[in-house]
């Protein structure tokens, strides 16, 4: 894989220089609420107009559906990617249309372009190998090089991500490169204890990386509303809190399979509940109660972590070599359910521990709950490319820049 290094000692001055970044950022309307991932392309940018390329940079954003949809825009981000580089950055308003071709001819040497969602156009994510490839040729002729630097999105195989590279020299940026090495050390010759705590919503989307977890973690710590199909799964009664019955099976194959290895699944002991889910916007006092993990009331929905469970998560990171932490441990967006993934968080920070915080949500809890990111041993920019990686499968914006 040739690294940006090598790229700018070839000489990139007058050449149009296409960054696939990841500025898929969480939007409050046109109010960006963490803007981590735009910081993270900023070195690759920099470097690259510093060096003399004209740079367009290009990303998605959400999911629309393949149409223009101005919910999706990324002048936002383009707005933020200029306050950080501290110049004026172009805005085209279409992908490969007349906008983005002038764009891109009107650039200076040294100056940077974004161009509009890539998934504004339906050939971005097509299944059709070959409309993604017309897609990507469309691409193809807005720039001379390519340059890979959107980590969070290399496990997806879009035009952008897979198809462009094929069609240009290539390089892979320092973002990709730094979250790479770090993720090695997850995968290769890890320091234990490695212990691994998984949150968010769903147990189908941490499957994948669970099997793969119990072969070498030596503890799993489970939070968030994934923790509920667990209990279930254990026998208990979890009220209205969030279930995914189908997975039940799976996760008692898990909890047989880790009590047979010796990796130690440990689940909430304690939660906070309500009879409902708090009011985002308004932030309106939530008045939870606590209950036992295994005495949550039909009516009620658990929404965050306990006490005691802080605790003993606390207690389960303080001597752990290794952390990987991917998901929120409750509905953090509300202070009064914020503490859970608050003492992770801290936990985290405390430890010795060599900590990488994975994926869009628990990244932006850290930073959104006010810890400061350099606490942290490293704080990925991908939420699902992380899990993907650290499942072993190979991840096609990754095998693309191989070559
Ligand atoms: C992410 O947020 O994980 C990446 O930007 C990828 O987005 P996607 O899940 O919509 O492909």
């Amino acid at each position: 894989m040739k690294t940006i290094d090598e790229l700018l000692g070839e000489g990139v001055e007058g050449k149009r220089v296409f960054v696939r970044a990841d500025l898929n950022v969480p939007l409050d309307g046109t109010t960006i609420t963490d803007d981590g991932r735009i910081r993270a392309v900023v070195p690759t940018v920099k470097a690259l107009a510093d060096a003399g390329a004209r740079v367009v940079v290009a990303s998605h954003l959400g999911r629309p559906k393949g149409a223009p949809d101005p919910a999706f825009s990324l002048a936002p981000a383009a707005a933020r990617l200029g306050e950080l580089l501290g110049t004026e950055v172009a805005f085209a308003t279409d992908t490969v249309g007349e906008s983005a071709r002038a764009t891109v001819a009107g650039l200076a040497d040294g100056r940077v372009a974004v161009i509009e969602n890539l998934r504004f156009n339906a050939g971005e994510t097509s299944k059709d190998d070959a409309e993604r490839d017309a897609f990507a040729g469309q691409l193809a002729a807005l720039a001379d090089v390519y340059v890979g630097d959107g980590f969070g999105a290399v496990h997806r195989k879009h035009a952008s991500v897979y198809d462009l590279p094929g069609k240009l020299p290539h390089a892979a940026g320092y973002l990709i490169t730094t979250e790479v090495g770090v993720l090695k050390k997850l995968t290769e010759d890890v320091r234990r204890p490695y212990a691994v705590v998984l949150g968010g919503a769903k147990v189908s989307d941490k499957l994948g990386v669970i099997d793969h977890l119990l072969e070498k973690a030596d503890r799993i710590l489970v939070g968030g509303g994934m923790a509920y199909t667990f209990l279930k799964a254990q026998g208990h009664e979890v009220g209205i809190s969030l279930l995914q019955e189908d997975q039940i099976p799976a996760v008692k194959e898990y909890l047989a399979r880790a009590a047979d290895k010796g990796v130690e699944f440990v689940l909430p002991v304690d939660v906070l509940i309500s009879t409902e889910f708090p009011d985002l916007k308004t932030k309106a006092p939530a008045h939870p109660t606590t209950v036992a993990a295994d005495a949550i009331p039909a009516d009620q929905e658990g929404l965050d972590i306990g006490p005691e469970t802080r605790k003993l998560y606390a207690s389960k990171l303080a001597d752990a070599a290794t952390v990987f932490w991917n998901g929120p441990m409750g509905v953090f967006e509300h202070p009064d359910y914020a503490e859970g993934t608050r003492a992770v968080a801290q936990a985290l920070v405390d430890s010795p521990a060599f900590s990488v915080v994975g994926g869009g949500d628990s990244a932006a809890a850290v930073r959104i709950l006010g810890f400061d990111e350099n606490a942290f041993g490293h704080i990925s920019t991908g939420g699902g490319a992380s899990l993907e990686y650290l499942e072993g499968k190979q991840l096609p914006g990754l095998v693309a820049l191989e070559d």
